[in-house]
């Protein structure tokens, strides 16, 4: 079958960015907001975002940095800690400003240290959101030092996530990130109240990429980049329409010095051409028609929201993907795929 030259689709939506805050969350905002209607914005500043103060002062900043005429609209997380306040949480979600909670198991990844030590601390906090239908995000990996780092991710699906699936049967869970075919299994035999995000980049690359020719630290993020196997099982995923499985980028900056360095950050910053990796990956597998469903249908319907009502055109033009952002703080912050040339554009 001929592929189109232009497609358009429902306004899609990003259920799992990082935006950071000051110079650094100027200078990305306006890439996600440029092809994103609404985004998931994770809480791991530093301090976190635990309080509606907290996330009232940043969606402040983020509505600031996108400007007046953007129609963009945050959606605040909460960062779950051993000392979450269930009341404060549950307060934020009946007024609209808490969308979700964020789990991060301590010093799983970047910002992590204030997260969950034992899941037993956030049982009574766990029990309300799945009262009150409040979703879960869970940043799935073990920290355990003895689990090596490709097997994190599965080993916390049996040491953690079905665990907590069974003792919150209501629980509406968003597993993060996935990047094995274990997560998609998993996700798959759960039922709708699972939901999973995934990233452009985790569909992009496999382990063999961070290690091209040399050492590549702008591909390291968290989850690690699985075995080829994997990768084309997320790819079967999202490119399924099933509606568990939802865009999430996980666009996640950090300035050049801190990845290029001895012991480098984790995090890809894809937001400059994030709407575009995905469709030239659906493009690749045949299965632009699925776009839709993955980047604008099935996130808002896991979480109850409407699609959006505008559209988005993306068409067959090459372009190259901006080299990197440059922040008032005078970093700079280099792009997934840097300079690559790709064959979709947003259309203006
Ligand atoms: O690669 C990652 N970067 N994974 C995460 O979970 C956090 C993120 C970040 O905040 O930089
Ligand atoms: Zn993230």
């Amino acid at each position: 079958m001929e592929t189109p030259d232009k497609i358009t689709i429902r306004r899609p939506d990003d259920w799992h960015v990082h935006l950071r805050d000051g110079a650094v969350l100027e200078a990305v905002a306006g890439h996600t907001a440029r092809a994103f209607a609404r985004a998931i914005v994770m809480p791991n500043l530093a301090p976190p975002v635990t309080t509606i103060d907290d996330a009232l002062r940043y969606r402040d900043h983020i509505r600031a940095a996108v400007g007046d005429n953007a129609t963009f609209t945050p959606l605040m997380t909460c960062y779950l800690t051993d000392e979450a306040d269930a009341d404060e949480i549950r307060r934020g979600f009946d007024e609209g400003v808490f969308s979700a909670v964020k789990l991060y198991p301590a010093g799983a990844t970047t910002n992590s240290a204030m997260g969950v030590t034992d899941m037993s601390r956030v049982s009574g906090v766990l029990e309300m959101m799945q009262d009150i239908g409040m979703p879960l995000l869970v940043h799935g990996e073990v920290t355990d030092p003895e689990i090596d780092i490709f097997d994190r991710e599965a080993v916390y699906i049996e040491r953690v996530l079905s665990p907590m699936l069974s003792d919150f049967a209501a629980l509406k869970v968003v597993f993060e990130h996935i990047t094995t075919s274990q997560a998609v299994a998993f996700v798959r035999a759960q039922g709708p109240r699972l939901g999973a995000t995934i990233t452009a980049h985790h569909l992009l690359i496999d382990r063999n990429d961070m290690f091209k020719g040399g050492i590549r630290p702008h591909l390291y993020c968290l989850p690690i980049a699985k075995r080829k196997g994997h990768r084309l099982a997320l790819l079967e995923a999202a490119t399924s329409g099933e509606e568990s499985f939802f865009l999430g980028t996980d666009s996640a900056p950090h300035a050049i010095n801190l990845k290029e360095a001895a012991c480098g950050c984790a995090g890809v910053f894809s937001a400059p051409a994030a709407l575009e990796l995905y469709a030239h990956v659906f493009d690749q597998a045949g299965a632009l028609d699925k776009l839709e469903a993955f980047a604008s249908l099935n996130g808002p319907a896991f979480y109850g929201l409407p699609a959006n009502e505008d559209t988005v055109s993306l068409v067959r033009e090459d372009w190259q993907i901006p080299v990197a952002v440059h922040t008032a703080g005078d970093a700079d912050i280099l792009s997934f795929m840097a300079g690559e040339t790709l064959s979709w554009k947003l259309a203006d």
